[in-house]
């Protein structure tokens, strides 16, 4: 069946993100000029999805004004003759079709993703975490359609990290049974230090197929008293085949202050309008430390 849906869970708390994150979305968080959120729109547009499904929370309400169309402000650039900016404004709220629900109390990822059980209609769905930005020349997601495509059943966007981090990832163990990709057999969210069964760590992109559903129903609150979306895979794995794909792609976790860093350093040197002059002054400041 062909992936046309995608939810972006976007209604955690942010809390490694506070104070900022008190009341602006940690996804409306800008790397460089556009939202964090809008990055991770644009690729699952680009990866062929139509219907994407954003789950907020109370606190979350500009991410559905970034996303709606803006009369206000079209008519006054039109005005002022700035029409670069108009294009740019119009681009954003014809990516997709948006829908939203909200998530009354952040009680994990794995219940954030079960308010999506209607909007899935029976399909597998794309899954793409409102805080994961992933800078590839092929969409990351298209990447794991492909895998689906191939496949037929679930496909986690996997990548290997070093032994210190394995503790802050859902981390498979599986057979490599390709060139990128790995059959699963079982997972486990956040493993303590030394007791990961791999290095092969689950980073924020997903195809699922609706069976999560029944799974989430049976799932009771693991790790931090959340319900943990590891946890329903993990069941999930048991019923029936599921890969892991070793995707190809720069992954940043901008919902943590270094990877927020690093992807507000990196988006600024790939910007033909910014780059001469930003990394003159990163070589300038380098020097001094
Ligand atoms: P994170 O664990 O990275 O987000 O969840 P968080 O809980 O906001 O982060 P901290 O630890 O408090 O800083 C991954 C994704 O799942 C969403 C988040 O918005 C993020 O995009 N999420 C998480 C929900 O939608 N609901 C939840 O209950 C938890």
């Amino acid at each position: 069946m062909k992936i046309r849906k995608a939810v972006i869970p976007a209604a955690g708390l942010g809390t490694r993100f506070l104070p900022a994150t008190k009341a602006i979305p940690k996804e409306m968080v800008p790397i460089v000029d556009q939202p964090t959120l809008q990055y991770i729109v644009e690729e699952a547009a680009a990866s062929g999805i139509e219907d994407i499904l954003i789950i907020t929370g109370r606190t979350k309400r500009a991410i559905e004004d970034h996303f709606d169309k803006s009369y206000e402000l079209e008519t006054e650039l039109e005005k002022s003759g700035k029409l670069d900016y108009l294009s740019t404004l119009q681009k954003i709220s014809n990516l997709a079709n948006i829908h939203y629900v909200r998530q009354k109390e952040a009680k994990g990822l794995g219940h954030a993703i079960y308010c999506a059980k209607f909007f899935s209609e029976n399909e597998p769905f794309a899954v793409l975490l409102g805080d994961d930005v992933v800078d590839s020349e092929t969409p990351c997601l298209a990447q794991m359609i492909d895998q689906y495509n191939n496949c037929g059943t679930s496909v986690l966007g996997v990548q290997t990290v070093p032994d210190s981090e394995t503790s802050k990832y859902g981390i498979i163990s599986g057979d490599k049974v390709g060139d990128r990709l790995y059959r699963v057999h079982d997972m486990v969210e956040k493993p303590a230090p030394g007791t990961a069964p791999s290095n092969v760590a689950v980073l924020g992109r997903y195809i699922i197929t609706p069976d999560i559903f029944r799974c989430l129903e049976e799932t009771t609150p693991g790790a931090g008293g959340e319900i943990q979306l590891t946890d329903a895979l993990k069941m999930l794995a048991q019923k029936e085949d599921m890969y892991a794909y070793d995707f190809i792609g720069r992954r940043y976790d901008v919902g943590s202050k270094q990877g927020y860093l690093e992807a507000t350093v990196e988006f600024a040197l790939k910007r033909p309008d910014l780059n001469q002059e930003f990394s003159n002054y990163l070589k300038r400041i380098v020097k001094t430390l």
